[in-house]
């Protein structure tokens, strides 16, 4: 393992898991492959292409695109792929499910062909707690069936069905790791924590959805990017791991800690109409990954403390997101109206 094609690179988790790995591995060659959707930005890798030039390189294109695929993979004599790249916000795909089934099933099965064709090292999938459904009580094991319920988690659950597949059929060696909520540098602001801490910044409303009593896993990004490495070089051939803190968190007690943190009141918070299909609780058995010898190095709390820091100290990252015509647009849709007086 060596040359390494990182799939949805210029995202939030990718990004940083390139820069993780970067710095970790001397040896290691990184091509980006990404299409830069709205929540692509080569701003996410600035310091990564000038710290690490002559070991990085940047292609633009769409995992949908075979041919694009096949070039890159020949041109940076590719041996393993890591597939972050996907469609990522659950209220997205409630709004328009198309550019998910595209990128996220369509997507992965060209991966997964090019991989085959290549007879690659490694095609690794990275997935989502999501895949397996609400879980009212207990944690998902990695044997429990999939049982999504938003058209993001079915996509992701067909995704990794179909990594499966290739493995058992084709023998192609892959491995999937399903993660919880990530939090941290670089995310985009629809994402909850994001949302709720450059909102509480600017004294807006926090719209939490329904009662707020939903269950999350709230992890680091840098111990999910850890763990990938881990099952990377230790983890089963064809084997999925489960990734998290193994903890839960309600998310009215995640919005009061945001607000704490930034000393800013409780009235900021605004009950909304919730999601559709808003699955209540997820929470995972993270005995597996443990058992690799991996553990995240921050619990929810430390997660959520050091994402506000980065927020507080990087308005010049995010305040060109959320003042650009895309996110007020994406916002006025999915806001407007939708207090409960
Ligand atoms: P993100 O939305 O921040 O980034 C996705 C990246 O994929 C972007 O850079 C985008 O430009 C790229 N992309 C989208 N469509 C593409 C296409 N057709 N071809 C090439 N590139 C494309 O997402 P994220 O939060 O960093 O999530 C990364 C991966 O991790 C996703 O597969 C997601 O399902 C999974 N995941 C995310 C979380 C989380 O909490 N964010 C948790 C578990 C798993
Ligand atoms: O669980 C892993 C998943 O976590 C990933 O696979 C997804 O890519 C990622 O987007 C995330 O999905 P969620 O739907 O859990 O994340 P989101 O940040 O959208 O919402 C987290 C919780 O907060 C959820 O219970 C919904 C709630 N929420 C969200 C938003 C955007 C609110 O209450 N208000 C909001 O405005």
């Amino acid at each position: 393992m060596r040359n390494l094609m990182v799939t949805g690179g210029a995202g939030f988790i990718g990004s940083n898991f390139v820069r993780y790995m970067l710095e970790k591995y001397p040896g290691y060659y990184i091509v980006v492959y990404d299409k830069l959707t709205y929540a692509g930005r080569l701003e996410n890798l600035q310091d990564v292409a000038e710290r690490f030039a002559g070991r990085y390189a940047f292609v633009r294109g769409d995992i949908c695109d075979a041919a694009k695929v096949r070039e890159t993979i020949r041109a940076y004599n590719v041996d393993t792929v890591i597939n972050f790249a996907a469609e990522s916000h659950v209220d997205r795909s409630i709004m328009n499910p198309d550019a998910f089934i595209k990128t996220d099933v369509y997507g992965t099965y060209v991966l997964l062909e090019a991989a085959r064709e290549f007879g690659l090292e490694r095609m690794h999938q990275v997935s989502t707690d999501e895949t397996y459904g609400e879980v009212q009580t207990g944690r998902s094991k990695e044997t429990d069936p999939v049982a999504p319920r938003s058209p993001y988690a079915a996509s992701k659950a067909s995704a990794d069905l179909m990594v499966n597949a290739y493995h058992v059929t084709y023998g192609l060696p892959v491995t999937i790791t399903r993660g919880t909520n990530n939090i941290g540098p670089y995310q985009y602001p629809e994402k909850v924590v994001p949302l709720f801490v450059t909102n509480a910044i600017d004294d807006l409303p926090l719209p939490l959805y329904g009662d707020g009593l939903q269950v999350r896993d709230y992890q680091y990004v840098l111990d999910h990017c850890e763990a990938i490495d881990i099952v990377l070089h230790k983890g089963e051939i064809g084997g999925i791991y489960n990734v998290g803190t193994g903890t839960e968190m309600r998310n009215i007690d995640m919005a009061r800690l945001i607000l704490r943190l930034l000393g800013k009141p409780e009235s900021l918070i605004q009950l909304v109409r919730d999601r559709p299909g808003h699955d209540r609780r997820y929470a995972l058995d993270v005995g597996k990954i443990r058992a690799l010898g991996w553990e995240p190095a921050h619990t929810c709390e430390e997660a959520i403390e050091k994402t506000v820091r980065w927020y507080v100290e990087n308005e010049w990252w995010w305040r060109p997101i959320k003042s650009g015509e895309h996110y007020r647009e994406y916002y006025r849709r999915q806001y407007e109206g939708r207090e409960i007086k």
